[in-house]
């Protein structure tokens, strides 16, 4: 499929998707949202894939929702298309997806990038939900999502004043996993994407719905999800071949079944 506002290049079993639209720092409009869900649902489908980044330009991952594209709309208008929930069909995506982060991750862009398993940022990267200075507020998960991540107090204070967040605030409050020099951010995203992406895929899929499921549910539920996943992973060819190559010292070569 050919993409205007991204760009998307395989390796190995790992797909890397470019947010495309520089001369608007990346900002989300509806052929982006729309080529994003396309390009990671079809990944989702390819067995020959095993992870996914999703990474920008060392100025901005994305700069917000198309502001240009919002600014006219009615109620009717908004509500009557709810544009905002096609994300849901990114976040029904069962492949692992790095967000890789450099410059500006605000507004969307930083709730996109929540909406991703993890997120590894450049020592650039900058996160912030300055909805509010528009008269609005976060639409994309940031309410919900920033506040799980990093608690209440820095939620809610970047919700209401809009500040950002550097690099080093979001690792110390856990909105990213770690911080790497923003020259080496791509290649590192893909050299952590093809660590996962030599994974066994079941496996890979059922540990990303079962820490997902910790923000979902009780620690009780959770807990009996993970153990019945666990379980059932006992009928994948790959726990077969994993634990074989462990007892017979060699390295697991996983059929991703
Ligand atoms: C549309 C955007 C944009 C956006 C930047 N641009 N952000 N266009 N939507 N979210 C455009 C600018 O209009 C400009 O286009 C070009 O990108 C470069 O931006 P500058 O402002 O000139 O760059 P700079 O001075 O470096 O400032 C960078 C910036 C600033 C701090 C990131 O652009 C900014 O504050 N952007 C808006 C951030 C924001 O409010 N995001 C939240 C959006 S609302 P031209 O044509 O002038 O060169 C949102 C809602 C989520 O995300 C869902 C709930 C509603």
């Amino acid at each position: 499929m050919t993409y205007e506002t991204i760009l998307t290049e395989t390796r190995g079993r790992v797909l890397l998707v470019t947010l495309n639209r520089p001369k608007a720092l990346n900002a989300i409009n509806a052929q982006l949202t729309a080529e994003v869900i396309a390009a990671a649902t079809a990944a989702d489908a390819d067995p020959g894939i095993g992870c996914i980044v999703l990474t920008g330009s060392e100025r901005a991952f994305a700069a917000g929702a198309d502001i240009k594209e919002m600014q006219h709309l009615t109620y009717a208008e908004v509500y009557g298309r709810d544009r905002f929930s096609d994300w849901d069909r990114f976040n029904a995506v069962r492949t692992p997806i790095i967000a890789a982060v450099a410059g500006y991750a605000l507004g969307g862009g930083c709730e996109l990038a929540m909406m991703c398993d993890f997120i590894l940022a450049a020592d650039t990267a900058q996160f912030g939900q300055p909805e509010i200075k528009l008269g609005v507020m976060p639409g994309m998960g940031g309410s919900q999502r920033l506040t799980r991540f990093v608690g209440k107090a820095k939620a809610m204070e970047m919700c209401l004043t809009g500040r950002m967040m550097d690099a080093g605030e979001a690792e110390r409050c856990g909105l990213v996993s770690r911080i790497v020099p923003a020259a080496d951010l791509v290649e590192e995203a893909v050299k952590t994407a093809t660590t996962i992406a030599s994974m066994s895929k079941p496996a890979a899929m059922m540990t990303k719905e079962a820490v997902n499921r910790a923000y979902e549910t009780t620690l009780s539920e959770g807990l009996r999800h993970e153990r019945r996943v666990f379980h059932a992973m006992f009928a994948t060819e790959d726990q077969k071949e994993g634990m074989a190559a462990f007892v017979e010292k060699r390295p697991a070569t996983f059929s991703h079944r």
